[in-house]
Formats: C-alpha cells, sequence, structure tokens
C-alpha cells in the first residue's frame, strides 16, 4: 500500500505559449556492432528458422515499428572507428572476417554491412545515421562511403554499389565523424581532433540532392573544454555536436546490478539520470556564445543505464535485464531531453536490441518488450509536437541527507491543438498529488495511460513478459482549467487533453 503526499505539487502548463518544436529524432536509438545487437539481435540471417525478410527478423521490426523510431545510428560507438566498410559489401563469402576487439574479441564475419543497414532502415521505416570512422580509417575511405552510398552519377565507387544490387542512390542525411575520439576513436585531443574533423568533414561531399548533416564527436560527460575546443575551431563546419554520458548507479568498476538493487540505487540511478539538466545547461551556454542563433545541434547519440553485466554473459557483451528503475529514468531523461528541444536535436538511446538499456531482449525465437520500450512507446506523441513551456513546483524525494525533486514532467501540443503531459513519480512509495493548471486552453476531457508496478526491480521476462506494460490511467479530474491527478508511486504517466 503507498502512502499519500499531503505537501502540495503544482504545475502550470502554458498552452499558449509554445513556439520550439520537439525534435522526433530524440526518440533516435543506436544499434552497434557489440555482443547481441547486431548478430542474434537484429540480423538472424537469410536461413534462420526465425522468421525474417532477407535475414532480418520480423517480429522485431515489427514491435520497433510500433515505436516510430525516427533514426538509427550504426555501426558505433567504439566499433566505428575500427570499420572498414567495405568488408561489409559484395557476395558474404568474399567479405573479409574482422576482431571484434572493443566488443568480447570475437569475430565479426561482415555480413551485416552496408546494404543490410539501408535495408533495416527502410524495414523500421526511418533514417539512417551512419558514423565514419577516424581513429583507424582514411579520408579516402570515408569520402568513398558517402559516395557508395549517395552519388546518382558514374564513378568506380558507384557502379560498385549497382554490382552489388542497388542501383539507385539512398538518401542519407545524418553522418557522423569519428566517435568518442577522445576515447576509444583514438585518443585525441580535442584540437587535434577538430583539426581531424575539419579534414575528413570537407571530403563528405553532398551528392546530388543529398544534403549531409554532419555531427562531430563532442564531449564525454561535463568535459566542457571539448566543447569550447570544438565550437571555437570547427564551429562553422558542423550541423551537430555530440555528447555521451550513461547513467551509472555506482562507479564504472562497480556499477551495480540491473535487477537487485535497493532503495539507495533506485535514488542513486535517478539522480543521476536528473544530472542530464546540469550537463545539458553546462555545454549549451558554451555553444550558445559560439552559435547564438542555435543552428548547431547538440546530439546526445549515446545515453541509458548502464549495469553490472548479467551473470554468466560475457562482459564484452553488455547485457543487462531493465526493470521499472530503468522506464523512470527513459521518462525522466526523455522529459529533459523534451525541454530543453531548443539545443537538443537528436539522442540515440543505447542500445536497441540485448545491450545496455534495451527495447527488446531476444532468447533464441522469443522476444520481449522492455519496460523503456513502453516509455518510448507512451511518449512518441511527443515527436514533432510544440514544445509547451511549463512551471513545475514539485515536492521533494529524500532519501538520507540527499534530496531530488519527486516529480519531473513536459508538455507538448500536436497539431490538432491537443496537448499530451508526461509525468514522473520518482518516489518508490509515496503517491503524490499534483495540481496541472492549463493555463490558456479549456479543456474538456482527458485520457491516459500509466506504466508502474508493485516493486521498484519488476522486470519482463520470457515466463512472464508482461509484467510491467503500460495500463489505463483514470486518477485524475478536471474542473474548470484545472486537472488533478494522482501520480502513483515510481510510475510514468502520460495523459492527453482536448
Ligand atoms: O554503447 C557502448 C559504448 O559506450 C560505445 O561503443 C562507446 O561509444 C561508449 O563508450
Amino acid at each position: 500500500m503507498s502512502k499519500k503526499n499531503t505537501e502540495e505539487n503544482k504545475l502550470v502548463v502554458n498552452v499558449d505559449l509554445g513556439k520550439e518544436k520537439i525534435s522526433k529524432y530524440i526518440y533516435g536509438h543506436f544499434s552497434e556492432h557489440l555482443g547481441r545487437c547486431i548478430y542474434d539481435g537484429f540480423w538472424v540471417g537469410k536461413e534462420s528458422p526465425v522468421p525474417n525478410t532477407r535475414g532480418i527478423r520480423n517480429d522485431i521490426v515489427e514491435a520497433l515499428r510500433k515505436i516510430n523510431i525516427p533514426v538509427l545510428r550504426w555501426p558505433g560507438g567504439c566499433f566505428a572507428d575500427e570499420y572498414h566498410w567495405q568488408d561489409g559489401i559484395g557476395p558474404y563469402e568474399d567479405r573479409p572476417c574482422m576482431v571484434n576487439t572493443h566488443w568480447g574479441g570475437v569475430t565479426e564475419n561482415n555480413h551485416f554491412g552496408t546494404h543490410e543497414f539501408m535495408d533495416l532502415c527502410d524495414q523500421l521505416g526511418c533514417e539512417p545515421y551512419i558514423c565514419g570512422n577516424v581513429g583507424s580509417g582514411t579520408v579516402q575511405e570515408m569520402q568513398q562511403w558517402v559516395e557508395y552510398l549517395t552519388f546518382d552519377g558514374q564513378s568506380p565507387v558507384s557502379d560498385m554499389r549497382r554490382a552489388n544490387g542497388r542501383e539507385a542512390p539512398w538518401r542519407v542525411r545524418f553522418w557522423g565523424v569519428g566517435n568518442e575520439n577522445w576515447g576509444c576513436g583514438g585518443a585525441m585531443r580535442p584540437e587535434f581532433y577538430a583539426d581531424q574533423y575539419r579534414r575528413y568533414a570537407i571530403y563528405c561531399r553532398n551528392f546530388g540532392e543529398n544534403r549531409l548533416y554532419k555531427i562531430a564527436c563532442g564531449a564525454n560527460t561535463a568535459d566542457v573544454h571539448w566543447t569550447e575546443v570544438l565550437m571555437r575551431e570547427a564551429g562553422r563546419l558542423l550541423d551537430g555536436l555530440s555528447l555521451h554520458y550513461y547513467t551509472v548507479p555506482g562507479s564504472w568498476e562497480e556499477k551495480g546490478s540491473a535487477i537487485e538493487f535497493d532503495g539507495d540505487e533506485w535514488f542513486s540511478t535517478l539522480k543521476k539520470s536528473i544530472y542530464w539538466n546540469e550537463l545539458i545547461a553546462m555545454h549549451s551556454s558554451i555553444m550558445d556564445r559560439y552559435d547564438p542563433e542555435k543552428r548547431v545541434g547538440l546530439i546526445i547519440d549515446e545515453w541509458g543505464t548502464w549495469y553490472d553485466v548479467e551473470p554468466g554473459t560475457n562482459p564484452g557483451f553488455l547485457h543487462q535485464q531493465n526493470t521499472l528503475r530503468d522506464a523512470l529514468v527513459a521518462g525522466t531523461i526523455l522529459n529533459i531531453f523534451n525541454n530543453h528541444c531548443e539545443r537538443v536535436y537528436m539522442a540515440n538511446i543505447a542500445q536497441t536490441i540485448n545491450v545496455l538499456q534495451a527495447m527488446v531482449l531476444t532468447d533464441g525465437e522469443q522476444m520481449l518488450l522492455t519496460p523503456t520500450y513502453h516509455v518510448f512507446e507512451m511518449y512518441k506523441v511527443h515527436q514533432d509536437a510544440t514544445l509547451l513551456p511549463i512551471d513545475l513546483v514539485s515536492v521533494p524525494y529524500t532519501n538520507g541527507d540527499e534530496t531530488i525533486p519527486a516529480i519531473n514532467a513536459s508538455a507538448s501540443r500536436d497539431d490538432e491543438g491537443k496537448v499530451c503531459l508526461s509525468l514522473c513519480n520518482l518516489d518508490p512509495e509515496r503517491e503524490m498529488s499534483i495540481s496541472c493548471r492549463l493555463r490558456g486552453m479549456k479543456p474538456a476531457r482527458t485520457a491516459g495511460r500509466v506504466l508502474t508496478a508493485d516493486t521498484i526491480n519488476t522486470h519482463n521476462t520470457f515466463d512472464e513478459p508482461e509484467a510491467v506494460k503500460p495500463e489505463a490511467f483514470d486518477k485524475m479530474s478536471l474542473t474548470g482549467d484545472t486537472l488533478s491527478v494522482s501520480l502513483p508511486a515510481k510510475s510514468v504517466v502520460v495523459l492527453k487533453i482536448e
């Protein structure tokens, strides 16, 4: 039985004020050649007994289509700066193998390459975001990959594409120039990388009508010096600057278990998720100095929870379960990204299948949807909607001598004028009453859904795949322009107001 909060939570949604659009790309995803994300995840191969279309698993595509994936980042991650795209085209028997040194030292057979990835994007109905190799690749190699993909005229490289079965060029907009080049992508200093970026990016050409949106490797967490140098030295030549930060409840050495955790770890995980507010503010303020018009997008192309790997699995495969806690992390961070959509143009949760904060877990022919998947499904209403500014006063949620706001929220208005409000109650024990004033609107009706569970670590398993799933929600009432809502403890709620 959850306790009821008696203090006051207040929200004002300024329905008549919105001007920024919540870019749908904030709801993007990231899939790397890592563990069982691509192989034994998306890709089962054409001969597999698992139902597939040209080697790509049908059940996964069907599930992911329901969350409207707008963009998918590939092939890494750290893998990107070791990947040589020409190894992943042509007949399978001719594709050379390589060692995936970053991720488990397994042999990569290169069966999932450029054509397979572009086919996957077509099947998902999403845009590709390709990350090129700066760390161990050449300028020519990156230049030719863009040409292979997007050049409609005749050239040795585009003819190679035709010989491999693809006549028309593809449209590719999002192009990453390296990944984590301060670390696994070459251990570079920002000054050196800024020059490398300028050199590589200049050779990534716009062919025909294809226009590249070039994304430079950005900072690790709070490394504002990296952002400063990149904006100063290369700001005019880039469209997007990335930023990576993972939510790790403990330390990098002892991250904590994905499913066996107590109230302290629940709290620290959510506190570290809220840190996104600060991070975005500190990097944005530097970007604002060099780019007051906000032309350059902040591209958060890796985020999510990172726990100790599931016991008994390959430590290099980063396989972890996903509980109600991950749902609260996703709901909270997506609220933060929505509220910063004046600068955040894209975000890509890591990673779609079987790795880190996944949407989908598989075991042979079986597949399950995680609590995080359900948050993406519930929040898809925000994609490309107009952000509504909010004023939120939340009661504190205290753990020991630390405090965070119990409630976080974001709101948007769609083209038909319907308002969507997403609310997270982080307190694991107290139900929260909140009064939401919809200033500038005459609301007539509301409907909603809630995602919660009995315990903080409830998760979906192959035996019980629906332990956490959204349910209809009716604990709200309308009086004039004010909506009174009772948020269950540890819940994500999405309301539609007309
Ligand atoms: O997502 C796992 C890894 O985390 C990525 O390969 C890398 O970019 C980051 O350090």
